[in-house]
């Protein structure tokens, strides 16, 4: 019998890490100022656990709004087609963006996310992401969207916990656990 869920990153160093990522963005983000504040944008829903607690540990003055893509799979596309639902409009020209992500896998989202801010205008388009899958990244995406600040990097595992879910389920558990569905 194997078990469904595994801790793989306990509670205590992911705030931990998020101490660390939220010192390393404000020694990075420390130009700005109230008159010109990192527009952070947190991807819905998944980052939202990790952005609530990342945006309260800043000490630049920032912004934040919301963004949502959904991918969609069909068999022309098995790696998904992201398209934007919340978030396309919002107006970044001359702004440093800061895209809060909470797993970047094969790369396509974030592709879409920051190309859009970048052409219509962002001054700087940065990632931060809880969580990082490079071995899953699609050929090309590599270095486009490496995260900028990278809670932890993890081998090719489905994950759920601290926002990720697995059909809308386990958000709320306290751990990032791997996740077996066939598991009995
Ligand atoms: P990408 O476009 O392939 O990089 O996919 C990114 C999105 O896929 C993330 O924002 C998550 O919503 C979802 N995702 C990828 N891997 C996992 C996982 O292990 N657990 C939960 N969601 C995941």
């Amino acid at each position: 019998m194997s078990q469904a869920f595994t801790t793989l990153i306990p509670n205590d160093k992911i705030r931990s890490r998020i101490s660390e990522l939220a010192a390393s963005i404000s020694a990075d983000y420390a130009g700005s100022t109230e008159d010109n504040p990192v527009l952070l944008l947190c991807t819905l829903r998944g980052a939202a656990f990790f952005a609530a607690d990342l945006v309260r540990a800043l000490t630049v003055p920032c912004e934040l709004d919301f963004i949502k893509v959904h991918s969609y799979f069909d068999d022309v596309n098995p790696s998904g087609i992201p398209v934007f639902e919340l978030g396309r409009e919002i107006n970044v020209t001359g702004r440093d963006v800061l895209i809060i992500e909470d797993i970047v896998d094969t790369g396509q989202t974030m592709d879409l996310v920051k190309r859009h801010y970048t052409e219509h205008g962002a001054k700087s388009v940065r990632i931060a992401a809880l969580l990082n899958k490079p071995s899953r990244r699609l050929p090309g995406l590599k270095d486009m969207v490496d995260p900028d600040y990278s809670g932890f990097e993890i081998p090719d595992l489905f994950v759920v916990g601290w926002g990720l879910d697995f059909n809308e389920k386990y958000r709320l558990l306290p751990d990032v656990m791997v996740y077996d569905p066939d598991a009995v």
